[in-house]
């Protein structure tokens, strides 16, 4: 089908080399800016942000900490007016307060933490003659918190594994944790990943259930106090007080932002994992696709097929059957064999012909019109698929991948893109080792995968686009492009695509001795595989979020000036403000110069 026209339409750019800078570094001609800031005012009246002088309250109405995903959705009627909905996915206690002692954090900063958790929600306007965008207040203006009552439905709902003292109903859920990437959806409502949930609950040392203890230790709770220790100031967070509450998180989560009243929705059908994000993809018929990978090394892809179809439009009557899609439908983990396993020996030496094969996608769970699931493997009920999802990928025999971050499908061919950012135990003593979709010993650049998948069916083939690194190593690949006029890529993590077709990549780790950055990848004709840098991120910071529009690039610049022993007062980084003040996590926009089109 569609084509990105002639070679590189959209990456002409000069690629941002590789650098060590304190600040946003965007090509030749190209212009950026803060968006909007850890502790801007997201609600009206909120106090201004003072550093030394932070409230819960003011946190509850401000910008949270650690922006991750970020999604804009046109205000329909509205020229250049949308609305922003970022994701805040962690807090960094030691960067965010002066003197934090990790040993006794006081109650006001892990009140401040719930607050900083969650999802911002934001008005913005485009300026005239510029792709700057500015936030504004208006009715849409919400902060989500890690305390915002949220609504379960599925499978999961209502069963004996989501009771608690709290909530004996298993269907309300206070909060929201570790919101890492997401998705836009066709029916105008943000998807969110509850990521890395297993870091906020203590004590699972003490669990004398042994099944109970195998389950924790599969989702990654060890035993002892928790990294901020919540469990000293809420018995939720403390299993030895509340076994089910660790089971009401690591969901995708839906919020409606049309609706600053809504109460957010966790979709238990789609299965509990460290769910980086989801993704949708509409099938011609209406039937919609959510792609999601669990981001651990050795877990799994997975993807939702729904019962239900789209129906067309944002009006009020749409959303309301739109936000039941994925209520009802099939959950698949996926199941990879290579073309060339013989040839697979941990070096990245790549097959003739390429890193190739074929792929099953493995029924898990069905979850019916009545919310009710059926389970598809031996030994599970419904309700511990979806609330046990990894022991259920275990059984059937899913492929360990290596860290399974953002899927994106490209609107213009239906091919489906994975990120694998990493996998440094590949190939160690006692664990797996390599295959043709994770063909490298002690992986630490990562790939990229491409499916051709058919969506809703069972079966699919997939190649691997890039095999990440520095160019000029071996173990490097680019889809046979000319690897001396490549950009080096290391750790892809969030995906998205740019109006022509291309893939945009934004990294998180890089192992390359240089900040991370945004890239963009041509898929189709002669040039596939040629790969860009269009810009870097502060020192220590992650580049998340992407969103690549005709006049803007938007990204989220997560835990800036983070490193394993930076503070308040040894920051790596001092931006955005700059002079010796605290990095801030932001959210920044570049545009062209003379207002242009972004890589034409
Ligand atoms: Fe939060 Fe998988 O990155
Ligand atoms: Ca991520
Ligand atoms: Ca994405
Ligand atoms: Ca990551």
């Amino acid at each position: 089908t569609g084509s990105t026209g002639s070679p590189g339409t959209g990456t002409g750019f000069t690629p941002v080399a590789p650098n060590k800078e304190d600040a946003v570094v965007v090509p030749e001609g190209y212009e950026q800016s803060v968006l909007i800031r850890w502790g801007d005012a997201v609600i009206e009246g909120a106090p201004a942000f003072d550093f030394e002088k932070q409230t819960p309250a003011a946190a509850a109405q401000q910008f949270g900490y650690n922006c991750d995903f970020a999604g804009l959705l046109p205000i329909e009627g509205e020229a250049d007016k949308y609305v922003l909905v970022v994701s805040h996915e962690y807090s960094t206690e030691p960067m965010m307060f002066r003197g934090y002692n990790k040993d006794a954090p006081t109650r006001e900063q892990f009140e401040i933490a719930l607050a900083s958790h969650g999802l911002s929600v934001v008005e913005v306007h485009g300026q005239a003659g510029s792709g700057q965008l500015k936030p504004v207040f208006g009715k849409y203006n919400r902060r989500i918190t890690a305390t915002t009552e949220f609504e379960v439905r599925g499978p999961a709902a209502g069963s004996a594994l989501l009771k608690t003292k709290a909530d004996p109903t298993g269907t309300k859920v206070l909060g929201t944790l570790n919101n890492c990437s997401g998705g836009v959806t066709p029916w105008g409502t943000v998807l969110s990943g509850e990521e890395n949930f297993n870091q906020y609950f203590g004590n699972a040392e003490k669990v004398t259930d042994a099944d109970v203890a195998k389950k924790l230790k599969r989702y990654g709770i060890e035993g002892g106090a928790s990294e901020r220790r919540w469990e000293n100031f809420d018995p939720r967070f403390d299993l030895t007080q509340e076994l089910n509450e660790v089971n009401r998180f690591g969901y995708v989560v839906e919020v409606n932002p049309w609706d600053a009243s809504s109460a957010p929705v966790k979709h238990t059908a789609l299965g509990r994992f460290k769910h980086e994000a989801a993704t949708i993809h509409v099938t011609a018929d209406g039937s919609v696709v959510a792609y999601s990978g669990d981001d651990e090394r050795f877990d799994y892809m997975y993807k939702f097929v729904s019962a239900k179809k789209v129906q067309p439009g944002v009006g009020a009557s749409s959303m309301r059957h739109n936000m039941t899609i994925l209520d009802e439908g099939t959950l698949y983990v996926a199941k990879l064999t290579g073309d060339h396993a013989a040839e697979i020996d941990g070096s990245g030496k790549v097959p003739n012909g390429g890193f190739t094969g074929k792929g099953e996608w493995i029924r898990l769970l069905e979850t019916g019109a009545d919310g009710k699931g059926k389970s598809f493997v031996d030994g599970m009920s419904a309700e511990e698929v979806a609330v046990f999802t990894r022991l259920a990928g275990d059984k059937v025999g899913a492929t360990k991948m290596d860290r399974p971050e953002d899927f994106e499908t490209n609107p213009k061919t239906g091919k489906v893109y994975v990120a694998l950012t990493n996998n440094t135990k590949r190939g160690e003593e006692g664990k797996p080792g390599p295959d043709e979709a994770n063909p490298r010993k002690l992986n630490k650049n990562g790939q990229v995968l491409e499916l051709t998948d058919n969506h809703t069916g069972t079966e699919f083939t997939w190649t691997l686009l890039l095999v990440c690194g520095d160019p000029a190593a071996a173990d490097t690949y680019f889809s046979g492009f000319d690897k001396s006029k490549v950009s080096p890529i290391s750790c892809p993590d969030n995906l998205a695509f740019d109006p022509y077709g291309n893939l945009w990549i934004s990294t998180d780790g890089n192992a390359l001795k240089s900040n991370d950055g945004l890239f963009a990848v041509v898929l189709d004709g002669p040039n596939r595989g040629e790969t860009k840098q269009f810009l870097t991120v502060p020192r220590g910071g992650e580049t998340c979020g992407p969103i690549i529009t005709e006049k803007q690039v938007i990204v989220s610049v997560q835990h800036p000036g983070e490193s394993d022993d930076a503070t308040v007062d040894k920051p790596l980084s001092n931006w955005p403000d700059c002079g010796t003040t605290q990095p801030r996590p932001s959210v920044a926009v570049v545009w062209k110069k003379n207002g242009g089109r972004i890589g034409v």
